[in-house]
């Protein structure tokens, strides 16, 4: 029997991806596809349920998305959310008026009988708004689901053709019983199975990994993070020491990282492992760059070449490993229109050279990075490991601000070594996004004793967010802040000054370089 799913045609809401986890997080499971997918290539393989996202047109733009007709015809359940809503309406003869003014926060609305979406939830409820344009008027043959203060129709449905749509958004935990709506749409209406199982998926998975490779050999770029630790152990439980792995120490790593991995990996779990010591290369492309793009092309280039140098020794596999993740290809397909800006070049593994030509292998493809996790702790992983927090691919090469050089990389980890420590103590610590030490390249008068000091300043920056594309700076509570502030500045030689770094992004970004 092949897996069932639910489809979420994607019209580029900042809230799409926050819809397909909901729904996995019911177990069911559910996969996000663009907005122009056709009914035909649906039909091979057709989902249980229909969601249209949100999204930031309106179907009066002169190239808005629109929907494939025959989509609503396959006799699926549909639910549109916000701007699903409108263009069902639009799409199926109702009245979608321009909005003068966003309608944006939260807002009660007065839940109407006859709409099961809404079974079993309180006539009134507050839900989170998000949208300009507004249905005016709803389709035939449609009955008015809930309406708000300015809102004649939050709700529409049609229990004959099984469409149904929202004003607001049900994902987002603004909105009361939103799961439950959620829930009900899933379960009720499409009659969902709970069959989306992390063990499961893990067992599937090993087996097709065996099938797929054969008696043929994988290479892969290890970075110490959360991916691409899950794909080596997830590949060394298929295929065991015909995976071969390289790590990189480019010396700009925290405080014994590179000892830890090779502990770790090679040491407690026996995976072949290269640790390519490359610390005095890094630093040496890094001397005299003072310009934070510059800084980030010197160290992608030479990881690449780095990488490449050591992967030749291993030209004989067929396949490169790499731990590519769900919302890393939902990205690269974003339906989202207008010209995007590099705010800064991101590196990981960019492309080898000509004479490298693997196979990809990128087993963690459908999941979300909490899934990720899932299967970390499935495969019997650490939590240490698995709940660790970003770390950029040029590591402390960009939170050195200004020129690097192996002296300022020194002082940095033993800073951020005591805000590691500092911070883990804390009950709540995996709420929070990403908690660091900077270097800045500013030096100020102190006193020590009786001495006077003229020592670097270091910057701790906490934040929380969603998906690092939006973050706000984590209200630390001030004895913690004392505690790191005073570790620092007592136990790292030529530190004297720490600040809190109070910006949240947009417009400042989460790294200063
Ligand atoms: P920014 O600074 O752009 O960072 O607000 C957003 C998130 O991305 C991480 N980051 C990187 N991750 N390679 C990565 O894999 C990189 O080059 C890179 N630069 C930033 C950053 O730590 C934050 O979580």
């Amino acid at each position: 029997m092949s897996r069932q799913w639910i489809a979420i045609l994607d019209y580029g809401s900042q809230y799409t991806q926050l819809i397909a986890r909901r729904i996995r997080e019911m177990e069911v499971y559910s996969e996000i596809i663009p907005w122009d997918s056709r009914a035909e290539a649906l039909r091979k393989n057709p989902p249980a349920g229909i969601i249209l996202s949100g999204g930031p047109c309106s179907v009066f733009d002169r190239d808005a998305p629109d929907i494939d007709a025959d989509i609503l015809r396959m006799g699926v359940p549909v639910l549109g959310i916000c701007y699903g809503m409108q263009l069902l309406s639009y799409t199926l003869g109702g009245h979608v008026a321009p909005g003068a003014e966003r309608e944006y926060g939260k807002m009660p609305i007065e839940i109407l009988p006859g709409n099961p979406l809404f079974n079993g939830i309180p006539s009134t409820i507050t839900v989170w708004m998000s949208h300009g344009d507004r249905v005016e008027a709803i389709p035939a043959n449609f009955s008015r689901g809930a309406v708000s203060a300015t809102c004649p129709f939050a709700a529409m449905f049609n229990n004959e053709q099984r469409i149904y749509a929202l004003q607001f958004h049900p994902e987002v935990v603004h909105t009361q019983y939103g799961t439950q709506i959620l829930r009900n749409f899933v379960f009720g209406i499409c009659g969902g199975r709970a069959d989306w199982k992390l063990s499961s998926w893990v067992e599937d998975t090993v087996a097709q990994l065996k099938d797929r490779i054969g008696d043929d050999e994988v290479v892969l770029g290890l970075s110490g993070g959360v991916d691409s630790s899950v794909v080596a152990v997830l590949l060394n439980r298929a295929i065991g020491r015909r995976l071969h792995c390289i790590f990189v120490d480019n010396g700009l790593l925290r405080w014994r990282e590179a000892e830890q991995v090779e502990e770790m990996f090679h040491k407690n779990l026996g995976l072949d492992l290269t640790v390519v010591h490359a610390a005095e290369r890094f630093y040496g492309a890094l001397k005299g760059l003072e310009n934070p793009e510059d800084k980030r092309k010197a160290i992608g280039a030479l990881f690449i070449q780095v990488f490449a140098e050591e992967a030749r020794r291993f030209r004989h596999c067929r396949y490169l490993g790499q731990g590519t993740i769900y919302p890393d290809v939902i990205e690269s397909r974003s339906p989202r229109k207008g010209p995007s800006q590099t705010i800064k070049s991101h590196h990981n593994v960019g492309g080898l050279p000509e004479d490298l030509k693997f196979e990809l292998v990128e087993p963690l493809r459908e999941l979300f990075k909490d899934e990720v996790r899932g299967v970390g702790r499935v495969l019997g992983m650490a939590d240490e490991l698995l709940d660790r927090q970003p770390f950029p691919g040029p590591g402390l090469g960009v939170r050195v601000v200004g020129e690097v050089t192996e002296e300022k990389v020194k002082l940095l980890q033993q800073a951020d070594l005591r805000v590691q420590e500092e911070i883990r103590k804390l009950p709540d610590y995996k709420m929070i996004w990403q908690t660091f030490a900077v270097l800045l390249p500013v030096r100020s008068v102190g006193v020590m004793g009786d001495q006077r000091t003229y020592e670097y300043t270091c910057a701790i920056r906490s934040v929380n967010s969603i998906d690092a594309m939006t973050a706000d700076w984590t209200r630390l509570p001030y004895d913690v802040m004392a505690r790191m502030s005073n570790r620092i500045i007592n136990e790292v030689r030529g530190i004297n000054r720490v600040v809190y770094d109070i910006s949240s992004k947009p417009p400042a970004t989460i790294e200063w370089e």
